[in-house]
This record gives structure tokens, sequence and C-alpha cells, in this order.
């Protein structure tokens, strides 16, 4: 059985882990729970990129060698997702020794084939991009997106030969839409491959810390090609075995996450990669947006990274979780504020959902005497809901989740007016039947929406799930337990 695949980009280890990582490790732990919720077999997996210059000289500077450096920022990375409640299936280094060696395997591999072969390369390298760039490509002599100078090379290196795969790829793009996600980003690419590729270096003398070249180790493997071998690497991908039953119940991958300024290599050259591999292709690549904070790009100079660690200290694993994913379609780009969240917490947490439910449970605890009857039948706002939840699920199947999101808060309004207008404190006075009709309604509409949620609140789905258990004599200490509120106000 083919199981649902799900990656993550492999972080580099320069830095710890902020909230751009987070927010796509999250993406993919929301997909994964809810797949997994509706019995799905679902293979997560995240990891670091460890090798290249960059880490090399970040090491340095703090006199560490490139490996001790990178297990204590593996550590960091392995923190923070505990932090986040991260559900990943496997965490993946570009040091591990199984990957290396596949690494190396590769490489010699498409030397054999003709698609990796001997030259020289003369031009102009960012290490911060760890890329290449063209003269044309430069803003003022400087690298375009680090503004830093760049380093002219030149020096022996192998090649991979990307210019042969682009009638493939164009005609690949053109047969399977959903690879470039969303599709307003497709465009960017398909012209870029339209408009030539060219043979790509992939192998380099001057850096020592990377894989080296089995047959010529004076060649470390260039950066990406190795970072993105982990895609199969570990998946179980053997070179002398790819049919093995590992790799055959994982691959092809259904879904790449990553952030908008690593497409290129993920649609053009990894895809390209695979082709020459002569493996299938991995079903979608999608690239969502970026995270500025107050309009700013994060950077260590401006002081302004954002620690999703101490968001969490403040509002609650599950407000963190809620917020980024609420406010910003994923693949645009978001600006993060903390009043935004703040006022975000207070109207649809506090007030809305927290409400509801608070509402909702202690009336049920004063009327019901513990006893709940099965799920309605004849209920209008019941089947209102319900109907509600196959746009719900195919949203977040889809990468939307602010769109799910916001059915969902569509349902809660829907519900706290429903309260609103059929005035239960009221009924209560007059109509004993009535109201525990509505009141039973209400908890199973509740218990919908407690599923919903559960992919991105996982911990306040729980707890819903605990106080709705209602009639379930196992539940005594629950019942006997002071409702607390979900989400306090804050002021
Ligand atoms: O690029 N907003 O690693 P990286 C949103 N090692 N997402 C962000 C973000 C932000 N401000 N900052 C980072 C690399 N990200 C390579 C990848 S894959 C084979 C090799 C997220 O540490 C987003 O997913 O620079 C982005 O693509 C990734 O972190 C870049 O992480
Ligand atoms: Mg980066």
């Amino acid at each position: 059985m083919k199981k649902y695949y799900i990656t993550t980009p492999l972080y580099y280890v320069n830095y710890k882990p902020h909230i751009g990582h987070a927010y796509t490790t999250l993406a993919a732990d929301i997909l994964k729970r809810h797949l997994k919720a509706e019995g799905r077999d679902v293979f997560f997996q995240t990891g670091t990129d460890e090798h290249g210059i960059n880490i090399e000289r970040t090491a340095r500077e703090h006199s560490k060698t490139p490996k001790q450096w990178s297990d204590e920022i593996v550590v960091e990375f392995k923190d923070m997702w505990k932090t986040l409640h991260i559900d990943y299936d496997y965490f993946i280094r570009t040091t591990d020794e199984y990957h290396e060696k596949q690494v190396q395997l590769v490489f010699e591999k498409l030397i054999k084939s003709g698609d990796i072969y001997k030259g020289n390369y003369e031009g102009i390298y960012c290490s911060s991009c760890e890329n290449f760039y063209d003269e044309s490509e430069l803003v003022d002599g400087k690298c375009p997106i680090h503004k830093k100078e760049v380093e002219r090379v030149n020096e022996e290196t192998y090649f991979f030969k990307l210019s042969a795969y682009q009638d493939r790829l164009l005609n690949h793009y053109k047969e399977n839409p959903e690879f470039l996600s969303p599709s307003y980003r497709a465009n960017e690419i398909i012209r870029f491959v339209e408009m030539g590729l060219k043979d790509i270096s992939v192998s380099r003398t001057r850096v020592k810390w990377g894989i080296s070249v089995l047959s010529d180790p004076n060649h470390t493997v260039y950066v990406w090609f190795d970072a993105l071998l982990n895609y199969i690497t570990g998946a179980g991908y053997d070179v002398h075995n790819p049919d093995n039953e590992k790799f055959k119940s994982l691959w092809p991958c259904d879904v790449h996450l990553i952030g908008k300024e690593i497409f290129r290599f993920h649609a053009v050259i990894w895809p390209a990669m695979l082709m020459a591999l002569g493996l299938p292709l991995p079903k979608k690549v999608y690239a969502h947006g970026w995270w500025t904070v107050n309009g700013e790009k994060m950077s260590k100079s401006r002081g302004n990274i954002i620690n999703p660690v101490d968001v969490v200290r403040e509002y609650g694993l599950d407000t963190f979780r809620y917020f980024i994913f609420r406010e910003v379609p994923f693949g645009q780009d978001g600006d993060f504020s903390t009043d935004m969240l703040k006022t975000k917490y207070n109207s649809d947490l506090a007030n809305g959902l927290g409400n509801l439910f608070s509402r909702t449970v202690n009336m049920v605890r004063k009327y019901m005497d513990n006893i709940m009857p099965d799920k309605p039948k004849d209920s209008e706002i019941f089947s209102k809901i319900t109907l509600m939840q196959k746009d719900i699920y195919k949203n977040i199947e889809e990468m939307q989740f602010s769109s799910a999101l916001d059915l969902i808060w569509k349902a809660v309004s829907i519900l706290n007016k429903e309260i609103d207008d059929k005035k239960p404190w009221e009924m209560a006075k007059k109509d004993i039947e009535g109201l525990k009709k509505f009141l039973n309604e209400m908890v199973w509409c509740l218990r919908l929406i407690a599923r919903w949620i559960y992919p991105f609140m996982p911990d306040t789905s729980a707890k819903m799930n605990m106080y709705l258990a209602i009639g379930n004599t196992a539940d005594k200490t629950v019942e006997s337990q002071k409702l607390a509120p979900l989400f306090p106000k804050k002021n």
C-alpha cells in the first residue's frame, strides 16, 4: 500500500529555527493530522541541510567544527518541533551515513549515464544562496537576494546536464497542472524553463565540508544536489535496489512543501535529477509565501526574528498554530504582528470558539443530567453544519488552510448566533424537553468542530472532546472538574 508522503525543506543549520521554518513544518503537520484522522497512512519527513561553505564558515565563527555545530543546531530544531507538537515520522540529516553513501552512488551512476560530466566553471557564486549567478542577474554587481558581494570562481567542476531536460520538463508541467502549485506561481517557472536551461555545476573543489565524489575525491558534491536527494534517500531509495519495498511504499512523493524562494530548485533541477535517475516525479511541489515582521524581512542584524517559543509562552501553542494559518492564505506573503495576534485571539478564540464551548458545556451540565442522546436525526442546524465538512476537508487537502479555517469559524458564528436566537435560558423555564433537544444538537455540532480544528489545534480539540464525552461513565472525573475557559480573555 502506497503511503501519503509529505516533506518539508531540509533547513540549513546556520541559525536556530524561527517562525518561517515553523510555518512550513506546521503545514505538513496539519496535512498529516487531517489525513491520518481520515484513516490514511502518512509519512512525513523533515530534517536539516548541513553541508556547504556557509555552514563551514558559520561553524568556524563559533570556533566549532561543522559537525559539532550542526549537532547543536539539530537539537534546537528537534526541540522546536517538540514544542510545536509536530508529528513527523523521520528526521533526516544530510550528514547521515546512509544519505551520504547514496548521494555518492547517485553521482557515480549519473557520471556513467553521461548526465554528469567534467568541465570547468567560471562564474559567480553567492555563498548565502549557495547558488550560481549570471552577470546579468546581479543588482549593482551584488547578489540580487542578499545584496552581498558575490564570489568569482574559476575551477574544475562536474556539470549536470540540465539543458537536456528542458522539453521533458515543459511537457511534464503541461500534462500535470497540479505539479506547480499554487497555480499562480507556475508561470514564473514555465517562463524560466522556456528561456533555455544551462547545465549546472554540481561539484566544488574549494569546499571541503561536503560529500566527496567517490571517483574523484578532490571534489565535493554541490550542497543543493546533495540536499535535494534527501527526499528519496530518506524514503529508502537504494541505487543498487531501487525497487525495494520501503521505497515503493513511499515514492513518488505526494507533496513537497517549500517556501517560494526555493521553487526553482524543486520545480526545475529536482525533477530533472529524478528523470536522469529514471524515477517518477513528485505529484506536487507547493511553494508558500514569506513572512515578514512589521513589514520587514526577518534578519539577525535587524534583531526582529520571531521565535515561536515566545509566542507560545504568551498565548499558547494552539493560538500560534491557528493564527499563522488563519490570517494569510497559504501561498501568499504575510506580515506577522503581535497586535493582530492579540486581536484575533480575543475575537476568534476567546469570544468565538471559547464562548460557544463554555456556554454549551455549562448548560449541558446543568440541564442534561449527564445524559446525551444519540446523534440528532431531524435537526436543521446539525444538518447545516454537517454539510460544511466536505468543503473544509477539500480545502485542507488542497493546502487552502485559511479557507478551511474561514469555514470552521463561519460554523462557530452560526452556532453562537443559534444560541442567541433560541435563548435556551428561556427554554429552561418553560420547555425543558425542547431545551434538551437543542443542547443535544449543539453538542453534536461541537463534536464536529472539535474534529475539524484537530489538525490545526490538536490540544484544544482533545480538551473539547474530553468535555463533550458526556454520558460516558468513565468520565466522572472530567465531569466534576470546573470548566476552565479554553481561551481566557487577554487585556
Ligand atoms: O533553503 N517565511 O534552507 P533554509 C516563510 N537548505 N517561510 C520561511 C521563511 C519566512 N520568512 N524563512 C524560512 C534552504 N522559511 C535549503 C533547502 S531543501 C532540499 C534545501 C522556510 O534554512 C521556507 O520553507 O533557508 C523556506 O523555503 C525554508 O524555510 C528555507 O530554509
Ligand atoms: Mg534560505
